[in-house]
């Protein structure tokens, strides 16, 4: 009895690999269109049920900003005062890693945000 060499059944094998392309580059899109589905930093920021950083802080150039907060320094200059979006990102992550004894927050330590919706709000610091 001759054993039969095993070979690559070469069309199985071509399905088999665009199948496999075909998945990977459906699962980067789809993770795409959920980033597109976040709400904008702004909306984030401003909203009463998420971010609600103006429930303390104002935002003096944004003419869209319905606030009368005093409690925590205004959104002023972000971009200069705050060079590092890492800084910045940390401040919001945790603010307790700054000033254990401050009231704001820790957004992302206790999930109220997530990471990406964080950098969204950065980037919306940047404008103002
Ligand atoms: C409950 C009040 C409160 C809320 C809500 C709040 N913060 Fe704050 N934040 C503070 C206080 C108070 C400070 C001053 C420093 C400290 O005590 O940590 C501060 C400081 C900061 C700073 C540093 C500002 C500076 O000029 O040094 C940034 C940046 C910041 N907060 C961003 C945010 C963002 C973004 C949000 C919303 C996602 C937010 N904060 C929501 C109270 C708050």
């Amino acid at each position: 009895m001759s054993k039969k060499p095993r070979q690559f059944h070469l069309p199985t094998f071509g399905l088999m690999i665009t199948s496999l392309l075909f998945s990977a580059s459906f699962s980067a899109e789809s993770l795409n269109a959920e980033s597109e589905l976040l709400p904008s930093g702004r909306e984030l920021a401003h909203s009463y049920d998420h971010g609600n950083c103006l429930a303390c802080h104002s935002a003096p150039t944004d003419k869209n900003a319905i606030t009368r907060a005093n409690i925590a320094p205004p959104f002023v200059d972000m971009k200069r005062r705050f060079p590092s979006k890492d800084e910045l990102f940390k401040q919001i992550w945790d603010a307790r890693a700054t000033y254990p004894e401050t009231i704001m927050p820790p957004f992302g330590a206790h999930s109220i945000l997530s990471e990406p919706e964080i950098r969204r709000i950065i980037d919306y610091l940047y404008t103002l």
